[in-house]
């Protein structure tokens, strides 16, 4: 597919994968729906992917609710008169034990990862469908293919995402709809700053801060973590590719083979 002017709808397009994300689409000339839970952040990022040149809507969405998604599809058809591509991109980690696992942070790391990537899908693929084109990325997880302790619900979200890529491929093929999964290795972020570094630095003997660097080292046949544009440049490739489908992409610089 020819990317340029088509327009894509990024979900946590503010958050640092999303950004990197955005620019990545911002730079092949698609038109970019910045998607995400604060409207502030979004026209900000929005205003700046313009400066770049080119179309950017800021939307506020909260993928967990149908009525939100079901208005965010029709706001973007009634603004550009088409939806080509979405990237489920809204994610949030809980770290924790399954022992201790509560049950409410169970429900919340499914609502956002997994029922918001089915709610924002079935919310744009009627379009797609009467439009006889469209392309769905899911971003997943390299905890889809090589999961740690203490992730229980983020590993069987990220996991069920590769699923929910497998059975739509099947079923949207037909319509000439493609669906993909993205599968990031380690990026510095907030879910890192937040849950994943002080949980598991004490066991890597270093401090929080220097924990995606030191796993990248030991653990990453490339020795370094990856970056937003890397996942970008992913994502790009499957919005252009006509002929893949039903693939879940590994970007984490080998560490899966580890
Ligand atoms: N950072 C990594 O190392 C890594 C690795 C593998 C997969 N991922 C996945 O990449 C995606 C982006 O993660 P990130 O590292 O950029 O994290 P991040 O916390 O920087 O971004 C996540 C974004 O999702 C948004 N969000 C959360 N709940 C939402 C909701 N209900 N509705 C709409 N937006 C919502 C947040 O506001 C935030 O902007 C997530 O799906 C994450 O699971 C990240």
């Amino acid at each position: 597919m020819d990317l340029c002017n088509r327009v894509a709808i990024v979900t946590g397009a503010v958050g640092t994968i999303g950004q990197g994300i955005c620019r990545s689409l911002r730079l092949q000339g698609m038109q970019l729906v910045v998607a995400d839970l604060s409207q502030e952040a979004c026209d900000r990022l929005a205003e700046e992917l313009r400066a770049s040149g080119g179309s950017a809507l800021g939307l506020a969405v909260d993928v967990t609710s149908r009525v939100s998604t079901q208005k965010m599809a029709q706001t973007v058809i009634e603004a550009f008169g088409q939806i080509d591509v979405l990237v489920n991109n809204a994610g949030i980690i809980v770290v924790a034990p399954v022992t201790d696992l509560k049950e409410s942070d169970w429900d919340q790391v499914i609502a956002v990862n997994l029922k918001g990537a089915f709610l924002c899908t079935q919310a744009v693929a009627a379009h797609m469908i009467e439009n006889r084109n469209g392309r769905i990325i899911n971003i997943s997880s390299v905890a889809a293919k090589r999961p740690g302790p203490l992730q229980t619900a983020y590993a069987a979200s990220k996991h069920g995402l590769i699923g929910l890529t497998q059975v739509w491929c099947q079923e949207l093929g037909p319509h000439n709809i493609t669906v993909n999964a993205v599968c990031p290795g380690f990026i510095d972020s907030a879910m890192w700053r937040e849950q994943l570094s002080p949980a598991y630095a004490p066991g890597f003997g270093c401090e929080p801060s220097e924990l995606v660097e030191t796993i990248a080292k030991a653990f990453m046949p490339l020795q370094r973590p990856q970056t937003p544009e890397d996942i970008g440049q992913a994502v790009a490739y499957l919005c252009a590719a006509d002929q893949v489908s039903g693939q879940a992409l590994t970007v984490d610089g080998g560490h899966a083979l580890w």
